[in-house]
Parts: structure tokens; C-alpha cells; sequence
């Protein structure tokens, strides 16, 4: 059976960068017999300009029944005044909802040769690989009671933070199964000390370790501690698992270890389908860049990179991740910079399809 694959370029950048991992994608099928059933709709305000709504029912339907997602970026200011229900972001969340994603998975990988990007001394982030399990479908931005009201003379302002067992207990499962194709560690994350739901949190994710996977390696750690040990010690860590605010924060914090935004990929996981693959979907973190859409200044990277956790997370094709990641390493390595890597030494950029080019021309 071919692996089947959804390309939603989007809009702005989203199809410059998408464009290069086409190439890749045709590389891996023509040198390495990956067969993928490739198939790519509109989605953002593409789709809102050529269908009146963000997000087909068609493409909707279509990503429902594929093994995986791949979007570029959405928005733009073109479609800033629609209604809120018509505006690009809403494709994209109607794919987070209609799918279920629940995990979201944000890597904080530092490649060595951008090590003086970060926000950190080069030897406490070079090497770093770890990855952010963040809860993303409930939790305090969608508990009840919420609202702001009257309460006497003075207003209120309320959510709730609510987790159910099986909540706490699918995304944990999700922690867990990385965790085995990686370094086989997790470290949950929340505030156990003060919030009940934190004791409910800790305790499920620690009985789905002990029934389901007692050979992964849990810690548990409080989650502002654990914000502290991320620009501590980042590489202590291999999978962090937590909730959705918390995981929120920590991702944007972890972000920032690496350096540039055009480098940061991630990945939207739900329930298993029939064949046991996750519904997923993959895009990088950054957005449309309507300031260097068409001008072939984009990164290609982060778009690739979220095509090596594809290949990882869905189509259980981890040697080939490797090797698409270590040809990522190589070319920065041998100094291949699109604009937004210069670093203060400057040096000439090279343009969106000249990155595609040079890790081609290293994966051959
Ligand atoms: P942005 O991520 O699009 O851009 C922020 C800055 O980073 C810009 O200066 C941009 O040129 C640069 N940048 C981003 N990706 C880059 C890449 N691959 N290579 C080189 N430089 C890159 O965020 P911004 O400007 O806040 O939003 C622009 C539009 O994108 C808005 O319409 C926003 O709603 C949308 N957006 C969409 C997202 C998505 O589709 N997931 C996520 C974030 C924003
Ligand atoms: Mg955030």
C-alpha cells in the first residue's frame, strides 16, 4: 500500500517552501523506493478566494482519510478584514478540530552550525534534540465556566482549567510512543503542588507508564522548575510531556534555543486510524512572511524538516528522517545560508530553490 500524502501549500511563503520539498519528496521516491500517493488542495485564503471558505469540504474529507498533512502557511494581508469565520486561519483550525489533533510536537533541535544563534552559550545547546509533547484540544483555553462578568461592583475574569483521565491519558500515550523512537525518555510537566488537576495529570500519565509502558524512562518534574531547567540544561531532556498552557509557554521557550524561526518544524498528532498510523499534521512554525513572499528569500528548512518528522511519526521511516536531517546539518554546515541566517560576519544568501538545490545535491 503507498503512503498517502496531503499538500496544502497555503498561502504567501507557504508555497515557495513547499515547492522544495517536492523535490524532496521526489528524491526519496525516485532513490529510496519511498512510494507516496501525493495529492495537494488550496487551504487559507487561496481557498478562500477561489471557493469562498478557507477550507473545502473536499480537502477537508481528503485530509481525513490520508496518513498525513503537510501545510505551508496561512494568512496574509490581503485577507485581514474577512469575517472572522472566513479568515485563512480558520482552515486551519477546522484541520486541528475535525482531526482530533491532540498532540502537538515541537522539537528543539540545535544544529551545530547555528549554534551562535541562540540564546544560549554555544556548548549548552549544541546537540540539543529535544521535543515538547504539548496537550492541544483541552485544558484551560477550553474549559467551562469562561468569561469575564459582574460579580458586586467589580468584573471577573474566568477559565478553567479541566483535564479528563482520558484526556491526560491519549496524549501520554502519544509522550510514551515518541519516547520509543527516540531516546525512550519522558519528563511530565505540571504544578501538582497547587493545582488539583495537576495531581490528577501526574498520577494518570504515571499508571499509563506503569501498565502500558514500563520500559520508557518517566521523571516527573514541576512545570516552572522544568521551565528553569530548559535554559538551564536543555539537553538533560528528551521528550517533555504537558499540558496546554503550560506546554504553550515551554514550547516558545524551548523555540528560542535554536535560533531562527525558518528552522522550526512540528507536528499535529491524533487516535489512530485503522493502519495504526496517528492522523497527522505537519508544518513548519513560521507563517506566510507576506514581507518576503515572493521573492524567493523564504527557508526551505522548517517546511523540510516537518517532512522528516512525517517520515518519522507516520510512516515509521526513522533512518530515512536521519538521513534527511543529517543532510540538513551538512549544508549548514558547509556554510549554505538563506537570508534569515546571516549572522553579523554577513556573506551572500542563497535563495529558496538554491537551498532545495544544495541538500539535493547532498542527499545524492
Ligand atoms: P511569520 O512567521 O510569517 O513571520 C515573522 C518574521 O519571520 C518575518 O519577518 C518573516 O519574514 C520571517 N520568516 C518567517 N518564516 C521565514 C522563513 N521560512 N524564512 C525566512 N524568514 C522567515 O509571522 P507574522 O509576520 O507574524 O505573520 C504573517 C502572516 O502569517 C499573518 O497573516 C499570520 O496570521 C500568519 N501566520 C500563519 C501561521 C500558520 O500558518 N501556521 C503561523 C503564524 C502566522
Ligand atoms: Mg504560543
Amino acid at each position: 500500500m503507498p503512503n498517502t500524502l496531503l499538500i496544502l501549500p497555503g498561502d504567501g511563503i507557504g508555497p515557495e517552501v513547499m515547492a522544495e520539498v517536492r523535490r524532496v519528496i521526489d528524491w526519496f521516491g525516485a532513490k529510496r523506493g519511498l512510494d507516496f500517493d501525493v495529492s495537494e488542495d488550496l487551504v487559507g485564503g487561496c481557498a478562500y478566494d477561489a471557493h469562498g471558505a478557507p477550507l473545502s469540504d473536499a480537502a477537508m474529507e481528503k485530509a481525513q482519510a490520508v496518513d498525513a498533512v503537510l501545510l505551508g502557511a496561512v494568512g496574509g494581508p490581503k485577507w485581514d478584514n474577512l469575517d472572522f469565520k472566513d479568515k485563512p486561519e480558520r482552515g486551519l483550525l477546522r484541520l486541528r478540530k475535525e482531526m482530533d489533533l491532540f498532540a502537538n510536537l515541537r522539537p528543539a533541535q540545535c544544529f551545530d552550525a547555528l549554534a551562535d544563534f541562540s540564546s544560549l552559550k554555544r556548548d549548552l545547546v549544541s546537540g540539543l534534540d529535544m521535543m515538547i509533547v504539548r496537550e492541544l484540544t483541552s485544558g484551560v483555553y477550553f474549559g467551562e465556566p469562561r468569561g469575564v462578568s459582574k460579580e458586586g461592583n467589580e468584573r471577573v475574569g474566568i477559565n478553567t482549567h479541566r483535564y479528563t483521565e482520558s484526556e491526560i491519558a491519549r496524549v501520554a500515550r502519544s509522550a510514551f510512543e515518541l519516547a520509543r523512537k527516540r531516546q525512550n525518555r519522558v519528563c511530565s510537566m505540571e504544578k501538582r503542588n497547587v493545582m488539583e488537576a495537576g495531581i490528577l495529570w501526574h498520577d494518570v500519565v504515571q499508571e499509563v507508564h506503569d501498565s502500558e509502558y514500563p520500559d520508557v524512562e518517566l521523571t516527573h518534574m514541576l512545570a516552572d522548575a522544568g521551565g528553569m531547567q530548559i535554559v538551564r540544561a536543555p539537553k538533560q531532556f528528551d521528550v517533555i510531556l504537558t499540558d496546554n498552557l503550560f506546554g504553550d509557554m515551554l514550547s516558545d521557550v524551548a523555540a528560542m534555543l535554536t535560533g531562527s524561526l525558518g528552522m522550526l518544524p512540528s507536528a499535529s498528532l491524533g487516535a489512530p486510524m485503522e493502519n495504526g498510523r496517528p492522523k497527522a499534521l505537519y508544518e513548519p512554525v513560521h507563517g506566510s512572511a507576506p514581507d518576503i513572499a515572493g521573492q524567493g528569500k523564504a527557508n526551505p528548512i522548517a517546511c523540510i524538516l516537518s517532512f522528516a518528522m512525517a517520515l518519522r511519526y507516520s510512516f515509521d521511516e526513522g533512518a530515512n528522517a536521519d538521513l534527511l536531517e543529517g543532510v540538513v546539518q551538512k549544508v549548514l554546515g558547509d556554510g549554505v545560508r538563506t537570508g534569515d541566517l546571516m549572522g553579523p560576519e554577513g556573506g551572500t544568501p542563497v535563495s529558496t530553490s538554491e537551498m532545495g538545490d544544495a541538500i539535493l545535491a547532498a542527499l545524492d
